[in-house]
């Protein structure tokens, strides 16, 4: 059976003691809630993670992620974070590829498959983001652009190493505008993405593929989406920045 994962993606907020304050809050209120095969993961910035990691020891159903990986092993790139030092502060996850990377920082589909392989190669999960802009899906390319994203980030990986990764399908119009994907929009994306994954490797691949929904999910709109047979629990931006919101999302599993 697939896992279940609500992710929060802090994004550049919360300084340090806030993002202390807000993840022993979430963990207090989701360690009874997460179950089984669910697993709640905070993906924060760099300088919270060593801690947050620290505080989710113990806890299984609770993990945290980066939200960037340099694609370089390391090296002389000031300022930048490598996946091995992402990987020593006990993080588990690196999220790769969202759009605002791939938009602010000009990340390309072949960055990204640098970065996923660096990122495995330092035994971090990535949590790959696909989507398409609002021109795109106007256009009616958005099944192309999803696919070559696929194709061009992570269909290079072997069978085994595309089994420890996770895909966030954020349709860029959905992300921190209040617009969210309808459940049936993203049900449609989210099957055709497991489509895509069974005709590169098996059926077998697809079914035990996690893929997150992400985009102005809420406590209000999340059961609805997680009920679609194909969408695996969400990607969370804003609503990750409030305990009682994200908790309620986590929640919306059950
Ligand atoms: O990675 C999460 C994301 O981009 C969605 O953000 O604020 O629309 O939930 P938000």
């Amino acid at each position: 059976m697939r896992k279940k994962i609500v992710a929060g993606n802090w994004k550049m907020n919360l300084d340090y003691n806030e993002g202390l304050a807000l993840f022993s809050e979430v963990i207090n209120m989701v360690k009874d809630e997460a179950t089984g095969n669910q697993q709640v993961v905070v993906c924060s910035p760099f300088i919270h993670l060593h801690s947050l990691a620290a505080l989710a020891k113990g806890y299984a159903n609770v993990a945290v992620g980066a939200q960037n990986a340099h694609q370089a092993e390391a090296g002389a790139y000031t300022g930048e974070i490598s996946a091995k030092q992402v990987k020593s502060t006990g993080a588990e996850y690196v999220i790769l590829g969202h759009s605002e990377r791939r938009q602010y920082f000009g990340e390309s589909n072949e960055l990204l498959a640098k970065k996923t392989d660096t990122a495995l190669a330092n035994g971090l999960k990535p949590i790959f983001c696909i989507g398409e802009t609002l021109a795109e899906r106007e256009a009616n390319t958005h099944f192309g652009i999803i696919k070559s994203q696929l194709e061009e980030g992570v269909f290079h990986l072997s069978a085994e190493a595309f089994g420890t990764i996770v895909l966030a399908y954020e349709p860029v119009w959905a992300i921190g505008t209040g617009v969210t994907a309808t459940s049936a929009q993203a049900q449609e994306i989210h099957e055709f993405i497991r489509k895509e994954i069974a005709a590169k490797y098996s059926q077998e691949v697809a079914d035990a593929t996690t893929i997150l929904y992400g985009g102005s999910c809420n406590a209000k709109n999340a059961a609805e989406l997680f009920a679609q047979a194909d969408i695996d629990g969400g990607l969370i931006g804003g609503a990750s920045l409030k305990s009682r919101d994200f908790t309620d999302i986590v929640k919306a599993f059950n």
